[in-house]
């Protein structure tokens, strides 16, 4: 005859509580019996926990974007550029870049990262005659290949050649995980 554990009752074999040497629990250690564990409840419960969290997050999500797409119906209203979401931060690694368009879907721009916490971005286009800079960032600068022009990786401003006029500085900033590009500066 087969022997029935006795507390808590446990008939199917997917119950994760039943002893795991299937023994009844007269035969368990004491711990056992004082701290049964419910692993079926317990993980529902994690799981309603889970869902909760993903509603939570996903409605937060929605909401950001909506905010996101109301600033830039006033921005536009006034004129100015928009709030626009470039990449995952983390993604750019230190040392490198990424090109990308703003505020119009066909102005060249370029963000490099220089540090961890450090980003810099400007429009592409040469102050001189537009031709595309290239970052040169072991030296802190951008280079233009035209004509030899070169500029200052953190400000922008012409060093060297032909270019007398900085590059239009894109403003950036860090929301969650994702680097946005907020706004434009030109220096004359
Ligand atoms: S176009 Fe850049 S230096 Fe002339």
């Amino acid at each position: 005859m087969t022997e029935t554990p006795t507390s808590p009752t446990r008939t199917t074999p997917d119950q994760l509580s039943v002893p795991p040497d299937g023994r009844p629990y007269r035969e368990q250690p004491q711990w056992r019996n004082d701290f049964p564990i419910d692993w079926p409840q317990d993980e529902f419960v994690a799981r309603r926990e889970f869902t909760k969290f993903l509603v939570l997050t996903s409605f937060a999500f929605a909401f950001g974007q909506m905010w996101i797409v109301f600033q830039n119906f006033l921005r536009k209203r006034k004129g100015e550029p928009p709030i626009m979401r470039i990449a995952k931060a983390e993604a750019i690694p230190v040392g490198g870049s990424h090109v990308f368009d703003y505020p119009g879907p066909h102005d060249n721009c370029i963000v490099v990262r220089t540090g961890h916490q450090t980003y810099y971005a400007y429009n592409q286009k040469c102050t001189h005659l537009s031709c595309a800079v290239v970052p040169d960032i072991a030296n802190a600068q951008f280079h233009c290949p035209c004509h030899n022009g070169f500029f200052e990786m953190r400000t922008g401003i012409p060093t060297a050649g032909p270019p007398r006029r900085p590059l239009e500085r894109i403003l950036l900033e860090i929301r969650g995980e994702d680097l946005y590009a907020i706004g434009t500066v030109v220096k004359a």
